[in-house]
């Protein structure tokens, strides 16, 4: 009966609506600010080397994301086609992040390894070069697209100035002051000592065959590192929370 008058007066229920909608927000959103953390830390992450670094802004500058995700969902017929679903660490250093939204091509979370730097040298130049019914564009202009590695150090400062309010803890002074020398390193697989103590395992060698840094380099060299940094025969997921 009481219900009754709740419902035939517009007012009242609209008041009593918004009751509900603020109780029920209110035990939905303020358990999210006394969390400590949102993602969980799994061993093996790091920010991308410089190169790495170069290759996403170009992964991004060309749009790839429009065609391609980055995220495995985990359900088994992703895990059985890509591997090991993604984690939230896996995305940690990736500001924008490149889950993406659509899939024209196939996720590309797990590529690292997955083909040579000449099938992707190939592919990218002209996909049809190695996959004859494919519908991707070629890139081929990048071979020729030599990278400023001088001024390269201003990106680090830049990640460091957007991620994490910018605290400025994602690279060291020491990344910031070697990127230079990183990023050559990486691209011609020379001197790489450094780069490997600041970077495990960055894959360092001369991806496209030619004595320049080009955006070929850093974007083969970002393809080759995705995925490829949580080892997944000693990862053990969480499940306390
Ligand atoms: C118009 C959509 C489209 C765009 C844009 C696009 N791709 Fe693709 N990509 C595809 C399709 C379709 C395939 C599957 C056929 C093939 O291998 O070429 C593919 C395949 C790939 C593969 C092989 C994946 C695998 O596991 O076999 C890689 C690597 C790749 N793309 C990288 C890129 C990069 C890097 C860019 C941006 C420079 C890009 N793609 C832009 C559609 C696209």
């Amino acid at each position: 009966m009481k219900h009754e008058t709740l419902e035939k007066n517009a007012t009242l229920l609209l008041i009593f609506s918004l009751l509900v909608v603020t109780i029920g927000g209110l035990v939905q959103i303020v358990p999210l600010f006394f969390l400590q953390n949102t993602i969980e830390k799994v061993d093996g992450m790091r920010p991308y080397s410089p190169l790495e670094l170069a290759g996403r802004n170009i992964y991004v500058r060309e749009g790839c994301y429009l065609c391609h995700s980055q995220m495995i969902r985990p359900f088994r017929d992703e895990v059985e086609r890509y591997g090991h679903y993604s984690l939230a660490a896996e995305s940690q250093f990736d500001h924008p992040f490149q889950w993406g939204s659509k899939r024209t091509g196939p996720d590309l979370a797990r590529v690292g390894g997955k083909y040579s730097d000449e099938w992707h040298r190939q592919h990218l130049s002209n996909p049809r070069n190695v996959v004859p019914e494919s519908i991707m564009p070629g890139y081929a202009f990048l071979a020729d697209h030599e990278l400023n590695t001088k001024n390269y150090a201003a990106n680090l400062v830049a990640m460091n100035d957007t991620v994490n309010n910018g605290k400025g803890d994602m690279y060291t002074k020491d990344d910031i002051d070697n990127a230079e020398a990183d990023m050559v390193a990486q691209a011609t697989g020379e001197n790489t000592d450094g780069l490997m103590k600041r970077y495990p395992k960055a894959v360092a060698r001369n991806f496209d065959g030619d004595a320049k840094v080009t955006e070929m380099d850093a974007l083969i060299a970002y393809l080759q590192v995705l995925g490829t940094l949580v080892d997944f025969s000693t990862f053990k997921a969480d499940m306390s929370r």
